[in-house]
């Protein structure tokens, strides 16, 4: 999900960890429907073997790990991320949603090695592809990782979501800072918005389906997805403390000061998510 280069490869500075992990929670929140949306999808691809073993790469908080343990009850999920910190917050949640007994967290840095697992049903790799150091690699272990007639689903980030594209000249300042930021993943976080489809396909896959998944809150937002307005704004602040020009920095920190962003009736939350179902043959 969103990005800035904080927190390319994991992050191992505790706080930014921490925001990381609040935005990818925040994210689920405000969006009930959508990862829902994605498992039906799966489901909607699945051969006629049951699911019965499931691989989350790059699992984060956990939230597609969870969503899944809840669409196939029978599975049992491995979440995998180079991440402690990421790794206890998803074990926190699976127990709250009483799921701990599925869901098996194995911490493994996916650039060095790729962990022992068991042939999977289906693996989910949600923004983090673009992470790893070489995204081709990492999709030949995924493909040798999945049964034959499994499936992979891909989710990768077009940019962050926008928030003020209804807000009169506030969405030029998100547009602004959008192409900086781009030019900054450009630098240091160079697969994002790679061409999967074409890297999938080489990898061996046989795309199902490519999917955009349109996202179009309009105001009243729910609280969850005001708190994701100003936690992405906050991140798109610092990552970009020295390059927003004065007057667009003082338009962001007026708009972050505290009950700002509650109070305005032009807050939309907009975005394109696309997903990619590919099958090992
Ligand atoms: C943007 S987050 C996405 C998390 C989750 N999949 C989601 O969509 O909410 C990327 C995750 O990939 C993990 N990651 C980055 N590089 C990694 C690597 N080399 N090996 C394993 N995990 C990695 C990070 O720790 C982080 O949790």
């Amino acid at each position: 999900m969103s990005h800035d280069h904080h927190h390319q490869h994991g992050g191992h500075d505790h706080g930014d960890e921490s925001a990381l992990a609040d935005l990818l929670d925040l994210d689920a929140q405000a969006l009930p429907d959508h990862l829902p949306e994605v498992t039906a999808l799966i489901r909607d691809h699945l051969d006629d073997r049951p699911v019965r073993r499931i691989l989350d790469m790059g699992a984060g908080t956990g939230t597609g790990a969870l969503a899944l343990a809840e669409r196939f009850p029978d599975a049992e999920v491995t979440a995998v991320d180079i991440s402690d910190f990421m790794l206890t917050r998803l074990r926190d949640k699976a127990r709250a949603h009483d799921v701990a007994d599925r869901i098996h967290t194995r911490q493994a840095d996916l650039d060095t090695a790729w962990p022992d697992l068991d042939p999977v049903d289906v693996a989910w790799a949600s923004n983090s592809l673009h992470h790893t150091a070489d995204p081709e690699r990492t999709l030949a272990d995924l493909f040798a990782t999945i049964r034959p007639g499994g499936l992979l689903a891909l989710a990768e980030l077009i940019s962050m979501p926008r928030f003020l594209s209804a807000a009169g000249e506030l969405a030029d300042l998100e547009n602004r800072a959008h192409e900086i930021l781009t030019a900054e993943n450009a630098a240091h976080v160079p697969h994002v918005g790679a061409d999967w489809s074409t890297l999938l396909t080489k990898a061996g896959f046989e795309i199902q389906t490519e999917r955009h998944i349109h996202i179009a809150l309009t105001s009243p937002l729910p609280t969850s997805a005001t708190q994701l307005a100003h936690h992405t704004l906050q991140r798109i602040r610092t990552a970009l403390s020295d390059r927003l020009s004065p007057q667009d920095a003082a338009a962001l920190d007026t708009l972050l000061s505290p009950d700002t962003l509650t109070h305005r009736p032009d807050l939309t939350l907009r975005d394109e998510r696309p997903v990619w179902i590919a099958r090992r043959p």
